[in-house]
C-alpha cells in the first residue's frame, strides 16, 4: 500500500481518542483583569434588523414613503382606487399620504406587513392612523381577505388641523401567519390616510417598542454594551442626507420622516430611533456605545473644514443621552419619556473610515478624528472614545497617527480557520492602545452559512481575546439579525420571519462566553497540545492544536471558568492538574455537533444547542468532544 492508500484506509476507521492534553492550573498565577464590558452586541439596521425585525411595527411602509422594494405591500380591498398624494399633508415630516376612493361601503386599503403579518389567537393588536375624515372599520384578515380574524370600529381622537388621529384595539380570534390589516371606509367616498401603525404587545410593554421574542434573545446574550446604529448604516451612500440622523428619529412616530437605507437598500421608518436604542440599552442593563458620522460615507465626503455642525450634532447626541434636565437636549429626552440620563458610555468616532488603501477619503480620517476627540473629551471627559483602524484586509491594523486614542475598533470577517490560527494574535501585540473587536464572525466575508465549525472558530478567537484581556477590552459579533425574506448579509446570528425565529450555534457561543466571563485571567502550562500529526495514525490533522483554552477566576477565587474548544474531528483527552487546591463540584455547559456543517434552521431550531451537566466532583480525566465548545464552572 502506498502512503495515500494507508491514509485513506485509516480515515475509514472510527476515529479514536488520540490527543492527550495536560493542563496545569495554579489559582495564584494571575493574569490581567477582565473588562467590565468584555462582551456586548452590535446592532445595525441591516437585513431588516429593525424594520420588519426587532422593531415591533407590523405595518410595512406605514407612511407611504417607501421605495421600489416596498411596492405592492399596500393593496385595495373591495371597490377602491388609490393614489399617493403629496399635498395637504399631516405635517412637514410627511412627504406623501394615501388617498383612496371607495365606490362601495366597506372598501379601502390593506397592508400585508413584512412578507405577511403574523397574528396569534387571543392576542391584542393596537392600531393607530391619521385621516382627514371618515368612519372606518379595521380588520385583521387572511391574505386573500376571505377570512376575518378581528374586526373593530375605529375611534376618532386628537385633531390637528384637517387631520384626526384614529385608533382601535383588535383581538384575534384565530392564528394566521399570512394575515393582512384592512382599513375599510364605512361609506363610499374619498379618504386620505397616513402613518398607519399596528403593534402587538412589546418587550417590557414599551410603547413604540420591540418584538418580544427577538428582544428576549438579545437579553439572553447578557450584553454589557450595545453598539449602534452601525456599521455602514451610520455612513450612508452618496450623501449624508440619507444616512442615519438621530435628531430625525425622535418624538411621535408621525413626526419622523424616515429615510431610504441606501446601504442595505430598503425604507426605514426610523420608528426605532435614537431614543429607542437608548431605551433598549436601559432595558438590557447594557452601556450604550453610539457611533457617529464624521462626514465620511460611502462615495461622499463633507469637506473637513465644514464639519463643525457635525461635531455639534455629536455633542447634542451626548447631551440628549446624559444631560440633566436644565439642558436643551436633556429636556427633550424627558419630554420623550425618560427624565433620568441614559448613561451613554462610549462614543465611536466614525465607522471603518480609516483604510490605508485607495479609498481616498480615509486619508482624511485622522484630522477629523482629532477634532471630534478634542470636542468630546473637553465637554465629556468621562466618556470613552473609540477610533477607527483598517477594517478590511489587515490582520494587525495599527493607529497610524500621533493623536491620543483610548481604544480602536478592529473588524474581522474571516474563515473559521483564520479564527483559530489567530488564537495567539494578540499575545505579541504592542500594548499602547486598547482594542475593541467591534465586528467579527467566522464567515469568510458574508458568503458562508453559519455552522458549528464557524461557531467553534469564533469561540477560539474569543478565547484568544480573553488570554489578552489587558488590551482586548470589548467585543461584539456581527451582524446579529436577518429577516429570511430579504437577506443582505447572509451570515448572522438570529434568523426570523414575521412568525418566528431561530438562532445559530454562534448565538450559543456568544451566550456561553458572556455568561462565564470571570474577573481575572489565570495562566496555565500545558503539554501534549500540538496536533499537527496524529501520532497514532500518522495522519496530519487540520488544526495546529488539539484544544484551545481560556481560564479565568471570579473575585473570591471560588469559581474557575475553564473554557475549552475542540475544532478537531475526534475526541481529545484532557487532564487538568490544579496546583495546591482540590476542586469541589463542577458544572459543564457544552455545545457540540456530529459534523462541522451542523447548524440550526426554522424546522430544527434546536439541532445544535447547549446542554448542561453537573458533577459532584471535578472529573480527573475529561473527554472533549469533536467540534465542541465547553465551559466548566469549577467550584472551590
Ligand atoms: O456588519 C456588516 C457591515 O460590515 C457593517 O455595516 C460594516 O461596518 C462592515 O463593513
Amino acid at each position: 500500500m502506498n502512503r495515500q492508500t494507508i491514509i485513506s484506509a485509516l480515515c475509514c476507521l472510527p476515529l479514536t481518542v488520540v490527543g492527550q492534553v495536560t493542563m496545569n492550573i495554579d489559582l495564584n498565577d494571575r493574569g490581567p483583569t477582565m473588562s467590565d464590558y468584555q462582551y456586548g452586541i452590535f446592532y445595525e439596521e441591516i437585513n431588516h434588523a429593525g424594520e420588519g425585525g426587532l422593531y415591533a411595527e407590523m405595518v410595512c411602509d406605514r407612511s407611504f414613503e417607501g421605495g421600489e422594494r416596498e411596492n405592492g405591500v399596500w393593496t385595495t380591498v373591495g371597490s377602491a382606487d388609490t393614489a399617493r398624494v403629496s399635498e395637504g399633508l399631516l405635517n412637514n415630516a410627511q412627504r406623501h399620504a394615501m388617498r383612496f376612493t371607495a365606490t362601495h361601503p366597506m372598501s379601502g386599503i390593506a397592508n400585508r406587513g413584512f412578507w405577511g403579518m403574523s397574528v396569534e389567537r387571543d392576542s391584542i393588536y393596537e392600531l393607530t392612523f391619521w385621516a382627514t375624515k371618515g368612519a372606518f372599520t379595521a380588520q385583521l384578515q387572511s391574505a386573500d381577505g376571505s377570512l376575518t380574524f378581528a374586526s373593530a370600529e375605529v375611534k376618532q381622537g386628537e385633531r390637528r388641523g384637517e387631520w384626526r388621529k384614529y385608533s382601535a384595539t383588535l383581538k384575534a380570534n384565530a392564528s394566521c401567519n399570512d394575515a393582512r390589516l384592512a382599513l375599510l371606509a364605512r361609506k363610499a367616498g374619498r379618504y386620505t390616510v397616513d402613518v398607519v401603525s399596528l403593534f402587538p404587545g412589546t418587550f417590557r410593554n414599551r410603547p413604540n417598542g420591540l418584538r418580544r421574542d427577538l428582544a428576549e434573545r438579545l437579553a439572553g446574550l447578557h450584553p454589557t454594551f450595545v453598539r449602534f446604529p452601525g456599521g455602514c448604516y451610520v455612513e450612508g451612500v452618496n450623501s449624508y442626507d440619507e444616512a442615519f440622523q438621530w435628531k430625525r428619529t425622535l418624538g411621535p412616530i408621525e413626526e419622523r420622516p424616515g429615510h431610504q437605507n441606501r446601504n442595505w437598500n430598503y425604507w426605514v421608518s426610523d420608528g426605532m430611533g435614537y431614543h429607542e436604542f437608548l431605551q433598549l440599552c436601559d432595558d438590557l442593563n447594557a452601556a450604550p456605545l453610539f457611533v457617529i458620522n464624521v462626514g465620511l460615507g460611502h462615495e461622499y465626503q463633507i469637506p473637513v473644514d465644514s464639519i463643525d455642525w457635525l461635531i455639534e450634532d455629536a455633542l447634542d447626541a451626548i447631551e440628549y443621552a446624559n444631560g440633566d434636565l436644565t439642558t436643551r437636549w436633556g429636556k427633550e429626552r424627558a419630554k420623550n419619556g425618560h427624565p433620568e440620563p441614559f448613561n451613554l458610555k462610549f462614543i465611536e468616532i466614525g465607522n471603518e473610515n480609516y483604510q490605508a488603501d485607495a479609498r481616498i477619503h480615509s486619508q482624511q480620517y485622522a484630522e477629523r478624528y482629532i477634532k471630534f476627540y478634542k470636542a468630546i473629551k473637553e465637554r465629556y471627559p468621562e466618556l470613552t472614545t473609540i477610533g477607527n483602524v483598517d477594517s478590511w484586509g489587515h490582520d494587525n491594523p495599527v493607529w497610524r497617527n500621533l493623536h491620543p486614542v483610548e481604544m480602536v475598533d478592529e473588524h474581522y470577517y474571516r474563515w473559521h480557520t483564520w479564527m483559530r490560527e489567530n488564537y495567539r494574535k494578540y499575545d505579541n501585540r504592542m500594548r499602547n492602545f486598547l482594542i475593541y473587536n467591534g465586528e467579527y464572525a467566522a464567515n469568510g466575508e458574508g458568503k458562508a452559512l453559519p455552522t458549528m465549525e464557524s461557531a467553534v472558530g469564533e469561540a477560539i478567537y474569543m478565547m484568544g481575546m480573553e488570554r489578552n484581556a489587558d488590551i482586548c477590552r470589548m467585543a461584539s459579533f456581527a451582524p446579529i439579525f436577518m429577516n429570511v425574506n430579504d437577506p443582505r448579509w447572509k451570515y448572522d446570528m438570529i434568523y426570523y420571519d414575521s412568525q418566528g425565529h431561530w438562532v445559530t450555534p454562534s448565538y450559543y457561543v456568544q451566550q456561553m462566553m458572556a455568561e462565564n466571563v470571570g474577573r481575572q485571567v489565570l495562566r496555565w502550562t500545558e503539554s501534549g497540545n500540538s496536533a499537527t500529526v496524529d501520532s497514532a495514525t500518522a495522519v496530519v490533522v487540520k488544526s495546529p492544536q488539539w484544544l484551545y483554552q481560556s481560564v479565568t477566576v471570579n473575585d473570591d477565587a471560588r469559581t474557575v471558568y475553564l473554557k475549552i474548544a475542540n475544532p478537531n474531528d475526534r475526541e481529545v483527552s484532557l487532564e487538568v492538574n490544579w496546583s495546591n487546591v482540590v476542586p469541589l463540584s463542577c458544572e459543564l455547559t457544552t455545545l457540540s455537533a456530529p459534523t462541522p456543517e451542523a447548524t440550526n434552521s426554522m424546522e430544527q431550531p434546536e439541532a445544535v444547542s447547549p446542554r448542561s451537566f453537573s458533577y459532584e466532583k471535578f472529573p480527573d480525566k475529561l473527554k472533549i468532544k469533536p467540534y465542541s465548545v465547553n465551559v466548566f464552572r469549577v467550584r472551590f
